[in-house]
């Protein structure tokens, strides 16, 4: 059976599922029971902590022919088609993609159509900052008289980057990171529910490595879990998450040398069979590739590695077979996929481009 991520397997399907977030999750619930819903929503916060995952069972709850407090039932007839995900009643837009204004007006043609069996239709725009100037303007005609069975929810994690008129327009809630504690005890009941055991302490540490985001702790606990057939300890997530070992980096680094991209391939995936972290992993590429660079640039070298005498020699060693512009320019391969890299659904792959682009020299770095 193929291997579903626990982030999707455990997307929260009512109000009630949802952590960290109730000061939000509880005025929406209370809007639905009082029926007093608005019709454009900002909802704001850092990366995976539930803007999109909200706004699904917002656009259900509405729906619903028999909310419980204002969750969606998952029962009637309504969430059951809503539960598809290519309801035509529920439209997911993704602005980085479409921010073009001709993109805006299109929408603006659709939202012109009555929903289909439901009495809202929810238009959920992500990444909303990415529109340009005048697909913004076009969007602020449509907000401010939007027709009574349509709702917004406009979603971002740069709030700051949106004009004053379309925050003016909107309702705003900023979604929290969530803590540690809350993250630990979504572990328990998700690995309980696996099957999978666990040490307590061992699951502090995913948590606190996933940094508030929900998505970013449970691709870690994937991770783990892909690691270990048993029992998930201390010992066990150490390893996944720790930093790797200077002379695997060598390693590669020879075979970028190289050029051999047969070995390279072969390598990945040892590293990833291995069951470590790959984001970990590019992360300390980058790093990597920053020590080289700083020994065939600076004048005193290890001042600033402050490596032991025997690890320097190595690395000032193989520095001397790259040139500044080579060294440069992996590290801004490494460093600018950590990002793409977590949200990526084949991370392996991507890594596997990015690596054999870094041997093309003529490879154009996007400048930033
Ligand atoms: N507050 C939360 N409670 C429970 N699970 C959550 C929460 N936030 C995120 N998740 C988990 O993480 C996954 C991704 O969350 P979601 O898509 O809602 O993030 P997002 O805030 O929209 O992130 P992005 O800014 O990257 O779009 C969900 O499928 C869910 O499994
Ligand atoms: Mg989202
Ligand atoms: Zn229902």
């Amino acid at each position: 059976m193929e291997y579903i991520s626990l982030y999707r397997k455990y997307r929260p399907k009512k109000f009630e599922d949802v952590i960290g977030q109730d000061h939000i999750t509880r005025a929406l619930q209370n809007q639905i029971v009082l029926n007093k819903i608005g019709h454009a929503y900002l909802f704001t916060g850092s990366r995976g902590i539930g803007k999109t995952t909200v706004a699904r069972i917002f656009a259900k709850a509405v729906n619903c022919e028999n909310n419980k407090n204002g969750s969606p039932c998952g029962e009637c007839a309504t969430c059951k088609q809503l539960e598809n995900e290519s309801n035509i009643n529920i439209i997911e837009i993704d602005a980085a993609s479409n921010n073009k204004v001709d993109d805006i007006r299109e929408l603006r043609e659709k939202v012109k159509f009555l929903p289909v069996n439901a009495k809202y239709k929810v238009y959920i725009i992500d990444e909303v900052h990415m529109l340009t100037d005048s697909a913004f303007n076009a969007l602020l005609k449509t907000l401010e008289e939007p027709p009574s069975y349509v709702i917004f929810i406009l979603a971002t994690t740069e709030a700051h980057k949106l004009p004053a008129t379309i925050l003016s327009r909107c309702i705003r809630f900023d979604f929290k990171l969530v803590s540690i504690n809350a993250l630990v005890k979504l572990l328990q009941s998700i690995l309980d529910n696996e099957n999978i055991s666990y040490d307590n302490d061992a699951l502090k540490i995913i948590a606190s490595s996933g940094e508030g985001s929900v998505r970013d702790t449970l691709s870690i606990a994937d991770c783990v879990i892909a690691y270990t057939n048993g029992k998930i300890t201390k010992e066990i997530v150490e390893k996944v998450l720790g930093t790797t070992d200077n002379q695997l980096l060598i390693n590669f680094f020879d075979l970028i040398l190289n050029k051999d991209v047969g070995g390279i391939l072969q390598f990945i995936n040892k590293i990833d069979n291995e069951g470590k972290n790959l984001s970990v992993f590019v992360k300390d590429l980058a790093k990597y590739a920053r020590n080289l660079l700083i020994c065939t640039s600076c004048k005193s070298p290890n001042e600033i590695l402050n490596l032991t005498q025997e690890e320097f020699e190595k690395i000032k060693e193989q520095s001397n077979k790259f040139t500044e512009n080579q060294l440069i320019n992996y590290m801004q391969i490494f460093a600018g996929c950590e990002n793409e890299l977590r949200y990526t659904l084949s991370p392996r792959l991507l890594l596997e481009t990015l690596t054999l682009n870094a041997l093309n020299e003529n490879y154009d770095v996007k400048k930033n």
